[in-house]
């Protein structure tokens, strides 16, 4: 075995071999073929290459499916033993395409958009609008009309100045408009941590202590309906602590609400971590259903009230581990860089590859870690320590900050990025004029374009300024 780098971060181990493909972090049906290859729902990645170019997002339909069914199952199967129900929403802002609009509503689940784009996406899909929720801090009065007109299932007001906006849009309109209202738990997790203070400094929702007086002003308004408490506190948390405080806050005042009329529902909103890196170890989605079914039964029965129907929007765990982004190394460069506090230097191997932060910004913006692997052929050759660059013209494009990969990686090589579902293209853009990548669908071997991919044409095609 080879001994690892220094500049290698603590939790990154020498793998004994840099070819296997831990199955917490790659989609279910993605393996390794006999010549080596990697195989992803029945097509070599040489191949998706080939037909569609890289980079390209390679999503495994049946793990994204698959994922949705078990999340709505085990939430059914908890909230029924507690004597209640659960209603999930996939969280569009993590990826949403009408296909995989279609794949989560085929599998139960209801849909949490974040703008009237993603409305319209949903719309476009023919997902029924009474199955869409609408959220934001700053939804534009055409947006809250829209959804208004459309018959959405919920709104989920952010601040004082939306009541009367979404109100005055059901009245036009002869509705009587569900709604939620977001709370600032001050619970705010994070992976491996969370924090809960009495006030939390942020954008989202209203201070636990303001929301009886919120929701009397809801109440107060004939063309709405409150449906009850609406809290997410953070994203990729990994502990089930947060949630717990979260939902233990809310459910007092929850209980208290009931005083002055009905509150059908709960959402204590999604978050739920995944593995990027095989030392990503997320709760079981299980063991989630089952936590979050024993605190509101719980609480249910320490306030003497009916136990609610809790909504839960998970984003990342649904689509998230679903995709692999597929590259072509380009160029290699191996960088001499000291070590701190002492006169030695070691060396990281830059793998520069033809896409980076312009169609996965989380490592640049958060430090996200991903991991990574030669996808095309298997190696022999000892692991070495490599940086995975973008191509931007931007010191801190890095596609993948540490990893092992074989040590004779090659210019033509194709990479594997695992575990890129979620606000990868999501939050894709055009820097330096990239086009962004395809987003292909692979399933039983057969692979398909679900979004096309952008070429220089359709980004010129929106400069004014082009000349015929
Ligand atoms: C209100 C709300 N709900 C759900 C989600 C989905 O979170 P995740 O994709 O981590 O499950 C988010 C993500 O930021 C969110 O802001």
């Amino acid at each position: 075995m080879s001994s690892s780098n220094p500049l290698a971060p603590s939790w990154l181990a020498v793998p004994n071999d840099a070819n296997v493909l831990p199955s917490a972090v790659w989609s279910q049906n993605t393996t390794r073929d006999v010549s080596g290859e990697v195989v992803i729902a029945g097509v070599g990645a040489s191949t998706i290459a080939q037909r569609f170019g890289t980079p390209v997002y390679v999503v495994d339909e049946a793990d994204a499916r698959t994922r949705a069914l078990t999340i709505r199952s085990a939430f059914d199967r908890e909230f029924a033993r507690v004597g209640s129900s659960a209603k999930v929403y996939y969280a569009g802002k993590a990826f949403l395409c009408t296909e995989v609009a279609r794949w989560v509503t085929e599998a139960g689940l209801n849909i949490d958009v974040a703008s009237g784009g993603e409305m319209a996406v949903a719309l476009a899909a023919g997902v029924d609008a009474g199955r869409l929720g609408l959220h934001g801090n700053n939804k534009s009065l055409a947006e809250i009309d829209r959804a208004v007109a459309a018959g959405v299932g919920a709104i989920v007001i952010d601040s004082v100045i939306e009541i009367e906006r979404v109100a005055e849009a059901a009245a036009r309109h002869g509705r009587i408009q569900p709604v939620r209202l977001r709370i600032n738990s001050g619970v705010h997790a994070s992976t491996h941590e969370y924090l809960a203070t009495a006030r939390e400094d942020q954008k989202f929702g209203i201070p636990l202590a303001d929301a009886p007086g919120v929701v009397a002003l809801i109440r107060e308004r004939e063309s709405l309906r409150f449906l009850g408490l609406h809290s997410h506190i953070g994203s990729q948390i990994f502990e089930s602590d947060g949630f717990a405080e979260a939902a233990h806050r809310l459910f007092g005042l929850h209980a208290r609400l009931l005083e002055g009329g009905e509150v059908p529902e709960l959402n204590l909103g999604g978050g739920f971590g995944i593995a990027y890196t095989s030392v990503d170890d997320p709760l079981d989605i299980t063991e989630i259903a089952r936590r979050f079914a024993d605190i509101v039964s719980e609480g249910a029965t320490e306030f003497g009230i009916p136990v609610p129907v809790v909504a839960i929007e998970p984003g990342r765990s649904v689509i998230g581990p679903s995709t692999t982004t597929l590259y072509e190394v380009g160029t290699i460069k191996d960088v001499e860089v000291s070590l701190p506090d002492s006169a030695a230097t070691a060396v990281r191997r830059y793998v520069s590859v033809d896409g980076g932060m312009s169609d996965n910004i989380r490592p640049s913006l958060y430090g996200a870690n991903y991991s990574a692997r030669i996808v095309n052929r298997a190696s022999e050759a000892s692991p070495a320590l490599v940086r995975v660059a973008g191509k931007h013209c931007e010191s801190g494009d890095i596609v993948v900050h540490a990893e092992y990969l074989p040590g004779d990686v090659t210019p033509g090589d194709l990479l594997g990025v695992p575990a890129t579902g979620a606000y990868g293209w999501a939050m894709a853009s055009n820097y330096n004029y990239l086009g962004r990548p395809p987003v292909v669908a692979v399933r039983d071997g057969v692979a398909r374009v679900i979004v096309r991919g952008e070429t220089e044409d359709d980004l010129l095609s929106r400069d004014a300024g082009v000349r015929p």
